[in-house]
Formats: structure tokens, sequence, C-alpha cells
């Protein structure tokens, strides 16, 4: 049976290339969006067209009991999940405070913190008694900054990074890794950054900065190292790791994009 990787947020960015990855090296993938059905067929096909083994589910994490069901179906259906990518977004965009009502901060909270802690409440007693398992968590510069308008996600996101820290306090000991990767820069992710841009601006932005300037981040070149996290030795974990393009300055000088 397929050791299972289960990848919570498989869009055309992070999430779809990291599937890809992990399919290539022999994982089941099973693959969790919001909305787009076709997508995720598509997506469900390709890695099956390469020889691989995956299936789809379309959930919203926000709403109760979808990531609890999908989990203990996968485990009870087809196999231990070894390998979870966590890699839901949190951004509702730019909003000042005076125009940032309750339901639209708590939403942020809701992606980035409590689908995460409800992900780990349900899939961590599985992996403990197992003695393994990997968590990598998908980040941004929000976990380290906040900015003006960013009261939701920064705050979300911020909230993320100490629960991971927790997390890794209470179940490294007991062998279950994880990791919490900032993404400090721009992806190229059609589904995500260009679907918040629009097509011709996010077209603009991949002429400026992405193609030959590699100034955009590769969402291929960051599964390889969600891969190579996930096969870290115990004695050398990763627990937190940033990336970001050669050509942006990192979050403690001047990188003022407030949209990562
Ligand atoms: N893109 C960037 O520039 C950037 C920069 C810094 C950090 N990040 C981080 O990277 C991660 C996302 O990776 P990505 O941008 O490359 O995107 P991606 O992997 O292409 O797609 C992520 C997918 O998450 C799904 N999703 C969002 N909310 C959901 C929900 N409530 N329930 C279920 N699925 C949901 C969306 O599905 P649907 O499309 O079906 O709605 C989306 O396609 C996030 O953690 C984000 O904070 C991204």
């Amino acid at each position: 049976m397929k050791p299972i990787c289960l990848v919570i947020g498989a869009g055309a960015g992070i999430g779809g290339n990291t599937a890809h990855r992990f399919a290539s090296e022999g994982y089941h993938l099973a693959l969790c969006r919001r909305s787009n059905q076709e997508g995720l067929n598509n997506m469900v096909k390709s890695i099956k067209d390469k020889g691989g083994s995956a299936s789809g589910h379309i959930l919203n994490a926000v709403k109760d009991d979808c990531i609890e069901d999908v989990i203990n179906t996968l485990e009870s259906d087809i196999g231990a999940i070894e390998v979870i990518i966590f890699n839901l977004g949190a951004q509702i965009g730019d909003v000042s405070l005076k125009d940032l009502s309750y339901k639209q901060f708590e939403l942020g909270w809701r992606m980035a913190t409590f689908a995460l802690f409800r992900t780990a409440s349900t899939v961590f007693p599985l992996m403990e008694k197992r003695g393994k398992g990997t968590l990598i968590v998908t980040s941004s510069t929000a976990s380290v900054r906040g900015n003006p308008k960013q009261h939701s996600h920064a705050s979300a996101m911020g909230g993320r990074r100490m629960l991971c820290q927790s997390l890794n306090a209470e179940y490294a000991p007991k062998g279950i890794h994880i990791a919490h990767i900032i993404v400090d820069g721009a992806v190229d992710a059609p589904d995500t950054l260009g679907r918040m841009l629009g097509p011709k601006n996010f077209q603009k932005l991949k002429e400026s900065k992405g193609m030959e300037h590699d100034g955009l981040m590769l969402p291929a070149k960051i599964a390889d190292t969600y891969y190579h996290i996930a096969q870290q030795h115990r004695s050398v974990w990763t627990h937190e790791l940033d990336m970001r393009s050669f050509s942006d300055s990192p979050w403690w000088n001047d990188n003022n994009n407030s949209y990562i």
C-alpha cells in the first residue's frame, strides 16, 4: 500500500507542484481544494497519466468536519497518511481597521490557524501511534511581520507560526516532524496570486519579475525543498525555513510587499 501525502490547498502553485513531486516518489496523493472541480480533476489525471496515484476532494476548510472527514476516510479506505502539506492561504486582501468586520477578521484565523489545529488534532493521534509522520505548513511573510491593512492576515499567520512551534514542542519528541515554511516573496501561482492580481497584472508581474528574471518563486522548486524536508533524518530536522528569490530583499530589510 502506498503511503499517503495529503495536500490541503492543492492549486496550480505550491500545492499542485508539491503533489506532483511526492507522486513521482511513490506516494498516493490526496488533493483537496475549495472550488475548482475541473482543476482538481485535471491535476488527478495528470498525476495518473505519469503513472502516479491520486484522488481529489473538494472541501471548504473553514466549514465544520470536512477536514476531519477526509482524514478519517483516507485512513480507513486507502492507508496511512505519512505526510500532510498544509497549504491554505489566509489572505483576505488589504483592509484597513475601520473597514474590517469581525467576520472577515475571523475568516483569516479560521483558514490560517483553526484549520491547522483541526488537521493536527485529527491526524496526530494516528501518527503518534505509528511513531512517525510529517506536517509541512506553508506560511508567509505575514507570519513574522505585520503591515498596514493586514490585521487579519498577519495575526492569523503569526498564530499559525506559533501553533507550529507548540505542535513541534509536544509532538517532535513523539516522532512527528513539523516544518513551518516562510514563503517570503511572490510565487508564480495562477490560482492565488494570479487571481488576486487579475490576469493582466499577473502577466505584467511575470514579464517584469518572473520568467528569465527568476524573481517570482517557482513552485516546482519550492516542491523540491518540501520533498527534501519530508525525507530528512530525525537527527537533523528543519523546523523553520524561509525562502525568497535571489533578487528580493528579505522581510527584515525593506521588502514591503504586503500581499505576501
Ligand atoms: N502565491 C504567493 O505569492 C504566496 C506568497 C507567500 C506565501 N504564500 C503561501 O502559499 C500558500 C498557497 O500556495 P500557492 O499560493 O502556491 O497556492 P496554490 O497551491 O496554487 O493553491 C492553494 C489552493 O488553496 C485552496 N484553498 C484556499 N482556501 C481554501 C479553503 N478554505 N478550503 C479549501 N481549499 C482552499 C485554493 O483552492 P481554490 O482555487 O479551489 O479556491 C487554492 O487553489 C499559502 O499558505 C500562502 O500563504 C503564497
